[in-house]
């Protein structure tokens, strides 16, 4: 579902921790939850930086209680949306939007294969209750650092057996892209979602193997990218704007906050709308979105500024209106 966000007040009925990092966060509304699919997440208000703004979470499971949950990671170094999500408790109130699908599963596949690294696990424990209660073809592969960064790893358990693998680095273990995709049959889809480096990791697996590109979906999250954040500097000559932007800061935040009127919609590197020509760069950019081709990302003339970063500085074009 895309379309404007209609929002609507919630209260945190419960808080757990299902990792030591990665909180659950139980919401209600004055009604009960509204249906959504495997793949949807929640748009969530926080004040970030004494300033509204939105973050994105994705939906864990299907409730039978009318409740929506959302898991959320907690990153010290990250834009701040974790920070707040972490900072609320049971009978605090804030503002989340139905939900809203930009990951959907596919149900006509032949097979399937999902992988997921770290937080990246959230959207896909639904797809993966979706799939076995179905009695589809499914496997997932479970990454993260340590094993008791697992998350959901007891549910997915309970849910696939056999079909669970889990890697976790601190045991020497690492993800086998080329051997997982060999293993899907062919005309079978695959799922990932997890830290840029491994959507790089599986995109190049998947083109290696000659697969189509229709039959490799993926999400991310805006706080992964290739470089840690950092401040850099920002110039957009239309609008006289020559500002820094804070490591915990988004490129559309500076923007928003200089006055632009900066057009978006996902702000998780997947709708493309938020896009920006590039007039000029001193550093690197680290890509982080998944709108932009590869070759795109190699040639620098565009950036999601919802996600992507830079470290050094960037001169961008801009058609937005500066308000009044
Ligand atoms: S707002 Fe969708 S890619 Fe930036």
């Amino acid at each position: 579902m895309s379309g404007p966000i209609v929002w609507t007040e919630a209260v945190v009925q419960a808080t757990r921790e299902v990792t030591p990092s990665v909180r659950e966060f139980t919401l209600a509304t004055a009604s009960l939850c509204l249906p959504y699919a495997a793949g949807s997440h929640l748009q969530v208000e926080l004040l970030i930086n004494g300033r509204p703004q939105t973050r994105s979470y994705s939906l864990i499971g299907q409730p039978d209680d009318g409740l929506y949950r959302i898991a959320v990671k907690q990153l010290p170094l990250g834009r701040g949306g974790s920070l707040a999500m972490w900072r609320l408790a049971p009978g605090d109130l804030l503002r989340i939007s139905a939900p809203r699908n930009f990951f959907p599963l596919s149900l006509a596949a032949p097979s399937y294969l999902l992988m997921a690294g770290g937080i990246g696990i959230t959207p896909l424990v639904l797809m993966a209750q979706t799939l076995a209660k179905r009695g589809a073809p499914v496997r997932l592969v479970q990454g993260a650092r340590t094993l008791s960064e697992l998350a959901y790893g007891d549910v997915l358990r309970a849910v696939l057996g056999e079909r669970l693998t889990q890697v976790v680095d601190e045991r020497g273990e690492r993800v086998d892209f080329a051997g997982e995709i060999a293993a899907l049959p062919a005309g079978g889809q695959l799922y990932v979602c997890g830290p840029a480096p491994m959507l790089d990791a599986a995109r190049q697996a998947w083109a290696s193997a000659g697969r189509s590109v229709h039959d490799l979906r993926f999400e991310t999250f805006g706080s992964s990218g290739h470089l840690a954040p950092q401040p850099f500097g920002l110039k957009v000559p239309r609008q006289g704007i020559d500002i820094n932007v804070a490591a915990n800061e988004s490129l559309l935040d500076a923007l928003e906050l200089a006055g632009v009127s900066a057009l978006s919609n996902c702000r998780r590197g997947e709708c493309g709308l938020c896009a920006l020509d590039v007039l000029a760069l001193d550093g690197v950019i680290d890509h982080r979105d998944v709108f932009l081709s590869a070759h795109e990302h190699q040639q620098n003339q565009r950036i999601c500024v919802c996600v992507s970063r830079v470290v050094g500085s960037i001169t961008l074009d801009s058609a937005y209106r500066q308000e009044a």
